[in-house]
C-alpha cells in the first residue's frame, strides 16, 4: 500500500493555523534554493518555485498540472508570479483542499484526489511535482523490492497526461546514508512513524532507473544543503513561536502519546541533522517527456 488518505493527512492536517507559524508565508512545505540573490526563506522559495516553472518550459498560455500542490503555494506562485492564465492543482489531504479553496487563485483548479484515481479531461503543457513521490512507497514495499516498480508505475502514469515532448519540474526528498547511532536511528524512524507514517524518501538511483521509459532527463541538480538551511529556518521560526503553539495544541496528543510540540522540535530538529550528516538529501530533476 502506498501512503493511505488517513496517514497523508497525519503530516498535513494538524492545522493550517499551526503550519503558517513556521512556514513561509504562502506555505511551502519543500525545500526553498538559497543563493546569493535569495537569502530569506520566503526568496529562497520563489526562487525554487521558479526553477521548476523553467524546468518545465512554462509561459502564460500553459496548462499546468501541479502534482501534491499542498497549501497551494506553488500554484499561487504560477498564478500570480508567471501570470500563468490555467493551472491544476491536486492533493490528498482535505485540510490542504480548504486552503487552497480559500486562496480563489485566479485560473487555479484544484482537486482532494489520489494521483492514481485523477484522470484529466485534457493533456497538459508543463508537470510539476514537488516532494509528493516520497508518499508512494511504504518501508515494506521497498523491502519487498517494489519500490523502483511503484516509482515507475507513477512516471508512466505522468506520461499519459501530458502533450508529447513536455517537460515536467520534479523534486523529491532522498535518502542517502543510513545513521550510526541508536539515537539517530529511533529518530529518523520517528519521523518516518509518527510524523510521515506510510512514507519513504527515494534513492536517487531508483528515481532515475523509474522515469527512464517514459521521461528523459534533462537536468539534474542536489540540494541537501538548501534543504539543510530550509529546515533550520523552519525550527528557527516554529521555536520562536513556542508559547502559541503551547496554547493552542497544547492539549493534542499524537499517536505515539507526545504533544504536538515535543514531536515537531524532535522532527524538525532531526530534519537539521539528517541534512548536515547526508542521511537525506534533495533533488530537482528537468525530465522531457520520450513522445
Ligand atoms: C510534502 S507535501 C508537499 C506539498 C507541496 N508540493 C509543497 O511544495 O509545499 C506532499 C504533498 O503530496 C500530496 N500527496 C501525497 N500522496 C498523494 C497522492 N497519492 N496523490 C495526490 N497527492 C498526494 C500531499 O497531500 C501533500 O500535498
Amino acid at each position: 500500500m502506498t501512503s493511505t488518505r488517513e496517514e497523508v493527512e497525519v503530516g498535513y492536517d494538524i492545522s493550517n493555523e499551526f503550519f503558517r507559524l513556521w512556514l513561509d508565508e504562502r506555505m511551502h512545505y519543500t525545500s526553498a534554493v538559497f543563493d546569493e540573490k535569495n537569502t530569506t526563506l520566503e526568496q529562497a522559495q520563489v526562487n525554487k518555485s521558479r526553477i521548476l516553472a523553467d524546468f518545465g518550459e512554462v509561459t502564460p498560455d500553459s496548462l499546468v498540472l501541479d502534482i501534491g500542490c499542498g497549501w497551494g503555494a506553488n500554484l499561487e506562485y504560477l498564478a500570480l508570479d508567471r501570470k500563468v492564465k490555467r493551472s491544476h492543482g491536486i492533493t490528498l489531504s482535505r485540510a490542504q483542499h480548504d486552503e487552497l479553496t480559500a486562496r480563489k487563485l485566479p485560473g487555479v483548479t484544484t482537486w482532494c484526489v489520489d494521483y492514481k484515481d485523477y484522470a484529466p479531461a485534457e493533456k497538459y503543457d508543463a508537470l510539476v511535482s514537488i516532494e509528493m513521490i516520497d508518499h508512494l512507497v511504504s518501508p515494506k514495499q521497498q523491502q519487498e523490492g517494489l519500490a523502483v516498480p511503484i516509482y515507475r508505475e507513477y512516471f508512466n502514469k505522468l506520461a499519459t497526461w501530458v502533450k508529447p515532448g513536455a517537460c515536467f519540474g520534479f523534486q523529491a526528498i532522498l535518502r542517502n546514508r543510513v545513521p550510526r547511532t541508536r539515537k539517530d536511528l529511533e529518530d529518523l524512524k520517528f519521523t518516518a512513524d509518527v510524523i510521515f507514517p506510510g512514507g519513504l524518501n527515494p534513492r536517487l538511483e531508483e528515481l532515475v532507473t523509474a522515469c527512464g521509459q517514459s521521461w528523459e532527463i534533462i537536468e539534474l541538480k542536489t540540494r541537501r544543503e538548501d534543504y539543510g538551511k530550509t529546515t533550520a529556518e523552519w525550527l528557527r521560526r516554529f521555536r520562536l513561536n513556542e508559547k502559541k503553539i503551547k496554547e493552542k495544541w497544547g492539549a493534542l496528543k499524537m499517536s505515539d502519546g507526545e504533544t504536538v510540540w515535543n514531536n515537531y522540535e524532535r522532527y524538525l530538529s532531526t530534519c537539521v541533522r539528517a541534512f548536515a550528516n547526508h542521511w537525506s538529501s534533495d533533488v530537482q530533476m528537468k525530465l522531457r517527456h520520450i513522445a
